[in-house]
C-alpha cells in the first residue's frame, strides 16, 4: 500500500531543526518580556466572516488563499491565515480593548493556500504583537524597536532593512486611490493581467506588482505621500523622529502598501536579501479602524507579525545558532560491561539531581562497541561506569582532558564544578 505523505506546503519540523526554532522562540519571548508584553493564546479556527470583514473581501488572502470548510453544523469556518483578526475578536469578546492600553503577543501556525516555495508554505508560523488603545507614534516606534532589538539579540541586525511608509487616513487613501485608478486606466495596455484585475477591486496592490512593464508605468504614477492628510503626516514625522533618536535606520518606501486591507497610517516591513524571493521576515502597521469595523468601539491599534520559518532559515543561512544548542545532550553515561545498568541509571539520576541544567542521556540497550556508540552521540562529556573492588569507577572523558578515573563523589564534584565554571 502507498505510504501517506504530509500535505504539500505543510512541513514536519524535525529534531535537527527544533533547536533553531526553540532558540528563536526563547529569544523572542525574552525580548517581549523586556517590553512587558503579555501572551494571549487564540484558537486556530475562527468563523470565516471574521477574516472576510477584517482582511478584506478583495485581498489575495480572502479571495484565494483561505482554508475554508463547513463544519458538521454547516457553519463556515476558516483555518486562521493570520493572527490580528482573532486577537481583535478575542480582545473585544473579553472586554480587553475599550479604554485600556494593551500590549499582547501570540505565536502559532497560520494557513494560506499559496504556491509553496522556499520561505513560503501553506502551514507557516508567526509570532505576532498587537497593541491597543494607544494612538500616538510612540507605540508605533516601540513595536518597531522590539523587532530591532530582536534582530540585534539574534545577531542579524546588519542583514535586515526596515522599510517604512504611511498610508494616511481612510479618506486620504480613497482620494489617492481614485487618482491612481485614473492614471493607471490610461495605461491599461501596459499592465499585467493581475494588475488589470486589481484595478477595480484593490488598485493599491498594483503598486506591489513585480511585472516589469507595470513597474515602468508605476514610475510616473501619483504617489501616496502627496495625498496624506495633515494628521497622518504629523504622526509619520513623529515616528521618524523617535526612530532617528533611537538610532534605528529605515528607508521610506512610498510604494509599500501591504496585502491586508485593515491598515492606516504607519506600515512597515523588515526585509532581507539573504533568503531569495521571500525576503520579508516581519511586517505590520497601524490599524485604527479595525476594532470598530468588527463591531467594537473605536480603538487605535498597531502591531506586526514575523514569519518564524523565514527567520529560522536566516539563522541557519547566516550560521547564527549557538553551537551548544545543536546537540541535545551534554553528557552520555553508559556501563562498561553487563550487570551495571542499575548503577548507571542511579548515577544518571544523581547527576540530574545535583545539576538540573545538565542534559544527561543514559545508555539503554546492548553494550557492544559502547565506546564508539557513546562517541557517536556527539556528547561533549562521556562517562563509562565500571566497578573495582566493589566501588564504582567513573571513567570521565571530555574533549580537552581524555580519560580520568573518578570515584562517584569525584565525578559529581567534577561535573558540578565544570558546569558552574
Ligand atoms: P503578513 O505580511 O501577511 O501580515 O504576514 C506577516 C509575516 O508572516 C510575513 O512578513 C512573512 O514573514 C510571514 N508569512 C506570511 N505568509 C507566509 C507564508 N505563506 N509562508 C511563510 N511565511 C509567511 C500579517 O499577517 C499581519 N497580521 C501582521 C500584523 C500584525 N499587522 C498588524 N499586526
Amino acid at each position: 500500500m502507498a505510504k501517506i505523505k504530509a500535505i504539500r506546503g505543510m512541513n514536519d519540523i524535525l529534531p535537527t531543526q527544533t533547536p533553531a526554532w526553540r532558540y528563536l522562540e526563547a529569544t523572542v519571548e525574552k525580548v517581549l518580556g523586556q517590553y512587558a508584553y503579555s501572551e494571549i493564546r487564540l484558537p486556530i479556527v475562527e468563523k470565516t466572516e471574521l477574516f472576510k470583514r477584517s482582511i478584506g473581501e478583495v485581498t489575495d488572502i480572502v479571495e484565494k488563499e483561505m482554508y475554508t470548510f463547513n463544519d458538521r453544523n454547516d457553519e463556515s469556518l476558516t483555518l486562521r491565515p493570520e493572527g490580528t483578526a482573532g486577537c481583535v475578536r478575542a480582545g473585544e469578546e473579553h472586554g480587553l480593548l475599550f479604554n485600556q492600553a494593551q500590549r499582547l503577543w501570540y505565536k502559532g501556525p497560520m494557513f494560506r493556500y499559496e504556491k509553496p516555495q522556499k520561505g513560503r508554505y501553506r502551514q507557516f508560523h508567526q509570532i505576532g504583537v498587537e497593541t491597543f488603545g494607544m494612538a500616538s507614534a510612540d507605540i508605533d516606534a516601540e513595536v518597531i524597536m522590539i523587532s530591532a532589538r530582536l534582530w540585534k539579540e539574534l545577531g542579524m541586525l546588519d542583514d535586515v532593512t526596515l522599510q517604512l511608509n504611511s498610508l494616511g487616513s481612510n479618506e486620504a487613501r480613497a482620494e489617492y486611490r481614485s487618482a491612481l485608478v485614473d492614471y493607471l486606466s490610461k495605461h491599461l495596455d501596459k499592465l499585467d493581467d493581475d494588475s488589470r484585475r486589481r484595478l477595480d477591486s484593490n488598485p493599491l496592490r498594483v503598486l506591489d506588482s513585480k511585472d516589469e512593464s507595470t513597474q515602468s508605468v508605476l514610475a510616473d504614477a501619483p504617489v501616496l505621500s502627496d495625498y496624506l492628510d495633515d494628521e497622518s503626516k504629523q504622526h509619520f514625522s513623529e515616528l521618524c523622529q523617535i526612530l532617528d533618536q533611537a538610532g534605528i535606520a529605515y528607508e521610506v518606501n512610498p510604494r509599500l502598501v501591504r496585502g491586508l486591507d485593515y491598515y492606516c497610517k504607519t506600515v512597515f516591513e523588515w526585509v532581507t536579501d539573504s533568503l531569495g524571493a521571500q525576503g520579508t521576515v516581519c511586517a505590520g502597521g497601524r490599524y485604527d479602524g479595525l476594532v470598530k469595523q468588527l463591531g467594537g468601539r473605536p480603538t487605535p491599534a498597531v502591531g506586526f507579525a514575523m514569519g518564524v520559518e523565514r527567520l529560522v532559515l536566516m539563522l541557519e543561512t547566516l550560521e547564527l545558532i549557538p553551537e551548544q544548542l545543536k546537540t541535545p545532550l551534554d553528557l552520555y553515561i553508559a556501563a562498561e560491561r553487563k550487570g551495571l545498568q542499575a548503577d548507571v541509571i542511579a548515577l544518571a539520576e544523581k547527576l540530574r539531581q545535583i545539576s538540573p541544567g545538565l542534559r544527561v542521556m543514559s545508555h539503554c540497550g546492548g553494550l557492544k562497541n559502547i565506546n564508539n556508540k557513546a562517541r557517536q552521540t556527539g556528547a561533549p562529556w562521556i562517562v563509562l561506569v565500571s566497578k573495582r573492588d566493589d566501588e564504582l569507577v567513573a571513567t570521565f572523558w571530555d574533549q580537552e582532558e581524555p580519560y580520568k578515573d573518578l570515584s562517584e563523589a569525584q565525578l559529581l564534584e567534577t561535573v558540578g564544578g565544570r558546569l558552574n565554571g
